[in-house]
């Protein structure tokens, strides 16, 4: 795992080709919204596109997960399906949908039932390549890809230079927080974390889907429950369950971004304070780089190395999935 998650530089300069070079994309004449629809490990990579894509765009873009596409997805909607494996009951039932609706739809998975509909249905697809081990550890893949699909239609901006730019601070942030790296600050903030429950906050926009991720791969890589939430939203709820005491046994790790709103700042040094007495321990963590999608990426590799580096301090192999992989197993039966 901790070599897949050093891969990420590469993964983000090859995703963002093959999307850009995918054949056959359709027309988006009269194109008036986009849904990015995925589940899990390759639906992070929707939220991540959306978070930085959403205040270039002239049109709506939402993310939908789940078995119900949005009705407003029609003729009118560019719809990109991602999965992984191909074979995600959720995505496949949206997609399905997608198509009988007339919506110009592209698929981007490595095999499985949606490559077997995309090319029975003449819908374009991007081929990931089945290589990486797990879905999770596709998602840089998916998220530059699917920038790729969007800039070569033209509904998205051209962020090649953001691209460039990631997998350079990419690569510089795993030589410092890879397995070999001494000092390495992800390897520290793990031990710092230790048994105890991580919390996640980011903020809105660039840092929420990175919470999330956070959160996400601490439960697959190192299976321990975690939670995330994101400012200004958790200043309107969830601080009020921060009373006396109640952090014992909780880290918090605070994620920031330059391209965070102005007002975050204030909020997380107000929101500290107003939860002060709880005595939870927290590390606040910058993401590096320029554009905002190295600065998002960039975090995302240092929650990658903690989850791994956690599930390391504890003797666990993050790479299986057992729960995960049995439900889908069940669900398959019961089919
Ligand atoms: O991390 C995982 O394995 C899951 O979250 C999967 O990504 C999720 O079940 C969806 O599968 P796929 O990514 O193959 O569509």
């Amino acid at each position: 795992m901790l070599a897949v998650v050093g891969d990420l530089p590469r993964q983000v300069r090859e995703g963002y080709a093959a999307g850009l070079a995918a054949p056959g994309l359709p027309s988006v004449e009269g194109v008036r919204s986009i849904a990015l629809l995925g589940m899990g490990g390759s639906a992070f990579p929707a939220d991540l596109v959306q978070a930085q894509l959403e205040d270039r765009l002239g049109i709506p873009l939402v993310v939908s997960r789940g078995y119900r596409l949005p009705e407003f997805v029609h003729t009118d909607s560019l719809v990109l399906a991602l999965s992984y494996s191909g074979n995600t009951e959720e995505t496949v039932t949206q997609y399905r949908d997608a198509v009988a609706r007339g919506s110009r739809v592209v698929a981007l998975c490595s095999g499985g039932e949606l490559a077997a509909r995309a090319d029975e249905d003449g819908v374009a697809r991007v081929a990931v390549p089945a290589t990486f081990p797990v879905p999770r550890s596709a998602g840089g893949y998916l998220t530059a890809a699917a920038l790729g699909v969007l800039e070569a239609t033209g509904l998205g901006p051209a962020v090649g230079a953001d691209v460039d730019e990631s997998a350079r601070v990419l690569a510089a942030a795993a030589a410092r927080w890879g397995p070999e790296a001494t000092p390495n600050p992800a390897r520290d903030l793990a031990k710092r974390i230790g048994a105890r429950t991580p919390l996640i906050w980011g903020s809105e926009g660039p840092t929420e889907a990175v919470a999330l991720r956070w959160r996400t791969e601490v439960h697959e890589n190192a299976k321990r429950p975690a939670f995330a939430a994101a400012f200004p939203e958790l200043d309107h709820n969830e601080i009020e369950g921060w009373g006396e005491g109640s952090g014992t046994g909780y880290f918090l790790v605070i994620l920031r971004a330059a391209a965070d709103h102005p007002s975050v700042a204030r909020r997380v040094a107000a929101t500290l304070s107003a939860v002060e007495a709880a005595g939870l321990e927290h590390e606040e963590v910058w993401g590096t780089g320029k554009s905002p999608l190295a600065q998002a990426l960039s975090l995302v590799l240092l929650g990658d190395y903690v989850s791994a580096y956690l599930a390391e301090a504890s003797g666990v192999d993050p790479l299986p999935t057992e729960r995960i992989d049995a439900m889908k197993a069940i669900l398959r039966k019961g089919a």
